[in-house]
């Protein structure tokens, strides 16, 4: 694993890891999603809090979130991407290798949501495990699906991020319960048939940022403060300043390690978290917004399901074609980044 050249931007950043796909390529072979049908508008939140629908727009991009019913199980919206991807893909659920769920907000310790999700598509007997790396979650998916597809360990491998937010949400915090949705995305990954499928990575942790971003401590009583649940907390700005900063790092990272510039970027599809910390962090790299997919403005952030929410409209608008180098880039409480460089199949 290499260690990048990339200037830091902050005196704390630590030294970015990247590498290249190595071995058999593999590639999205299919892509599907699902949105709860409640719509939560920011004049419905002006009833709520003391907020408005221009702090709102202008400070996070946010104009509309999608939100489950109350007792909606996280799996339940996993499943239904799920299925709508292996449709497709043409690709039977008996034909899974493994299943690998990215989420924040898994129904409960265990069993995981992935075996819930295997359960109810009857893909029953492949490998099924959640992945916890919060909003990086389903780029670190991908990454082990990449992984194992190279080494031929897997050919086949459903890889969901679905999230359930609501539940966690303090609905009296207008600094987060603004931000945070639920939805659900799925991608199956293949061997590449055509093109080259996943070209590098840059994948990490910063542990030293533990605090920025945290739902309940259950260990230390996350109840003690009169909580009835875990809620999430933030440092708002912290994260802002790390997002940006790690987003241009990591776009730099990536493309060194596939021996390309951001000129060869078609498409940026980052995590969407704030508006504004994408459109910072494009101008830094110098990727012009019209090859940046934003979607925030419908979906508000649904941590790891942005990335397959945001993939999926761009399909859909016909800004995501075959041949395409496209940049996924995510960041999330840890703190954990993850970005990769693919050829769209
Ligand atoms: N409506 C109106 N005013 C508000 C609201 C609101 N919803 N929220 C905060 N404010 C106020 C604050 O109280 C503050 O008022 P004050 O100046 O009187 O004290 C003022 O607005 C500015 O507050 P800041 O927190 O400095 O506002 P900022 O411009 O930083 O925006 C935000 C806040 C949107 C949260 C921003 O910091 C941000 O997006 N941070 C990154 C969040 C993020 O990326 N999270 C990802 C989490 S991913 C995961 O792993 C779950």
């Amino acid at each position: 694993m290499a260690v990048t050249q990339v200037p830091r931007t902050r005196s704390d950043a630590v030294p970015l890891r990247t590498y290249r796909s190595k071995g058999r390529p593999s590639a999205i072979t299919g892509i599907g999603v699902h949105t709860p049908e409640r719509v939560l508008t920011n004049a419905q939140l002006e009833q709520m809090v003391d907020t408005s629908d221009q702090w709102i727009t202008e400070r996070t991009g946010i104009k509309e979130r999608r939100l489950a019913e109350p007792g909606t199980p996280t799996f339940e919206l996993g499943t239904k991407a799920a299925r709508a991807a292996l449709e497709q893909a043409e690709t039977r659920p008996q034909d899974l290798d493994m299943i690998l769920v990215a989420t924040s907000t898994p129904d409960g310790p265990f069993p995981s949501v992935a075996c819930r999700i295997q359960n109810d598509i009857g893909a029953a007997g492949c490998c099924a495990m959640d992945v916890l790396a919060a909003c990086s979650g389903f780029a670190y998916a991908l990454s082990l699906a990449d992984a194992y597809i190279a080494s031929g360990r897997a050919d086949t491998i459903l890889v969901v991020g679905a999230e359930v937010l609501s539940r966690f949400v303090d609905w009296t915090d207008r600094s987060t319960c603004v931000l945070f949705a639920d939805g659900a995305g799925a991608v199956v990954v293949r061997p590449a048939r055509r093109g080259a499928g996943f070209l590098s990575w840059c994948l990490g942790a910063d542990g030293r940022g533990y605090d920025k971003i945290t739902c309940g401590d259950v260990a230390r009583g996350a109840y003690a403060a009169g909580e009835s649940h875990p809620i999430i907390a933030m440092k708002g700005p912290d994260v802002f300043k790390f997002a940006t900063d790690i987003f241009i790092r990591q776009a730099h990272a990536v493309a060194a390690a596939a021996e390309m510039t951001m000129d060869d970027i078609d498409l940026w599809v980052p995590h969407q978290a704030n508006r504004r910390i994408i459109e910072a962090a494009a101008q830094r790299v110098g990727l012009p917004m019209d090859r940046v997919m934003v979607n925030i403005d419908r979906f508000g952030n649904t941590s790891t399901a942005t990335i397959p929410l945001a993939l999926s409209d761009a399909l859909s608008q016909d800004r995501l074609h075959s041949g395409d180098t496209v940049l996924i880039a995510g960041f999330g409480s840890g703190l954990t980044w993850a970005a990769c460089l693919l050829e769209w199949e």
